[in-house]
């Protein structure tokens, strides 16, 4: 594309969370959003009271035939994401779609595929990839500060907002699985979930999700729309050291316990066993105050005018889904353990 011009954004979805992406992405030098797309007249008349420059539409098609628009983000309900994904792939606009990237693994294999038949850069809204909290707590994982990640534990509770058409899995714990699937930098070998729907039938509002990964990984991640309190929380158990991540937290969002528990290396009778507690300081790292949306729709412009592959791409988006598939199926089981399948693996080390 020609880099001397701004890419050209058109948003489809203008609810909740729509404003924000272009917010973000009328922020960047290098991009512009000239159209705002989305059923409701209502919520286009909003889009254009705060950003009166914006051309709307009820009808995708309108900003797909624009010839000036470059590339598209989807921030539908997750149903329409594969619909509307391959609209804009065979429009040959680029694609930026909200997470959970689809509804199945098979839409989002079939929506890779169609970019990359088409060469257009695809990436997916797996937002705390992009915040300098995770992309911290990575370095410390990696440089071993930690010692061997032991286990993950995240919560993400709320009160509501309750989905009609997903459970509270797949709109809640895509957060959860990317983070811990960036931290792990592996994918599990099993899925466990179980839940209850309270509210509305065959819709869980509270889940409990495991992660198996080969090598004695593990991870647990509770997702809720009925708690009081609204917490996103995610504890890092290493064997040196523990880190906790409270994303509520407004400045010290990170704080590495030193404290570990240590077996004694030798004893001969049961009397002589005992554990050994290791309470030290508590240390909270410095973070630098960036908007990660504002990062993430950097990422996109920036992916498109390279050609590089985003670090949330399709392939990304698709590991995610399919642990989401896992967990539905082991809802179904009764919180049976279900295998992460041999062919989706090797799909996305192709
Ligand atoms: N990355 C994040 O942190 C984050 C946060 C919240 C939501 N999301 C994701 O964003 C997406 C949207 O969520 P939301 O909470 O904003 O939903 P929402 O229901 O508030 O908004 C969806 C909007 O899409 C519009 N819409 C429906 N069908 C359409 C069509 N055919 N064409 C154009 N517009 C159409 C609706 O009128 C509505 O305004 C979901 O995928 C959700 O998971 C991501």
């Amino acid at each position: 594309m020609d880099k001397e011009r701004n890419t050209v954004v058109a948003l489809v979805g203008c609810g909740y969370w729509g404003p924000n992406l272009i917010r973000n992405f009328s922020s960047l030098d290098k991009a512009v959003v000239k159209w705002a797309c989305d059923r409701s007249e209502d919520r286009l008349a909003h889009m254009q009271r705060l950003y009166p420059y914006l051309d709307t539409t009820t009808e995708i098609d309108q900003a797909l035939s624009d010839p000036e628009v470059d590339a598209v983000a989807i921030a539908t309900p997750v149903g329409l994401h594969y619909r509307l994904g391959m609209q804009c792939l065979d429009a040959g606009k680029h694609l930026f779609i909200e997470k959970p990237m689809a509804i199945s693994s098979q839409e989002c294999r079939e929506l890779i595929e169609r970019a990359e038949e088409k060469e257009r850069t695809l990436m997916v809204g797996h937002t705390f990839i992009y915040t300098s909290a995770v992309r911290r707590i990575k370095e410390i994982v990696r440089s071993g500060d930690l010692g061997d990640v032991l286990y993950i534990s995240s919560r993400r509770l709320n009160l509501g907002l309750f989905q009609k058409d997903i459970n509270v899995a797949w709109d809640l714990a895509p957060h959860d699985i990317s983070i811990i699937l960036y931290l792990y930098d592996q994918i599990p070998e099993t899925v466990n979930c179980q839940g209850k729907a309270h509210m509305a039938k065959g819709i869980e509002d509270v889940t409990n999700m495991t992660l198996n990964f080969d090598g004695g990984g593990y991870a647990t991640i509770m997702s809720s729309w009925l708690d009081p309190n609204k917490i996103r929380e995610m504890t890092i158990v290493g064997s040196k050291r523990m880190l906790v991540y409270n994303d509520i937290e407004p400045r010290e969002k990170i704080k590495i316990y030193d404290a570990r528990v240590e077996r004694p290396p030798h004893y001969d009778t049961f009397a002589e066993f005992q554990y050994s507690y290791h309470y030290g300081d508590i240390y909270s790292p410095h973070l630098n105050q960036t908007e990660p949306l504002r990062a993430e729709c950097d990422h996109f412009i920036n992916c498109i005018r390279t050609g590089e592959r985003p670090e949330t791409s399709g392939y990304e988006g698709l590991q995610v889904v399919r642990i989401l598939e896992a967990a539905s199926e082991s809802l179904r089981n009764e919180g049976a353990a279900v295998p992460y399948s041999e062919a989706i693996t090797a799909v996305i080390r192709a």
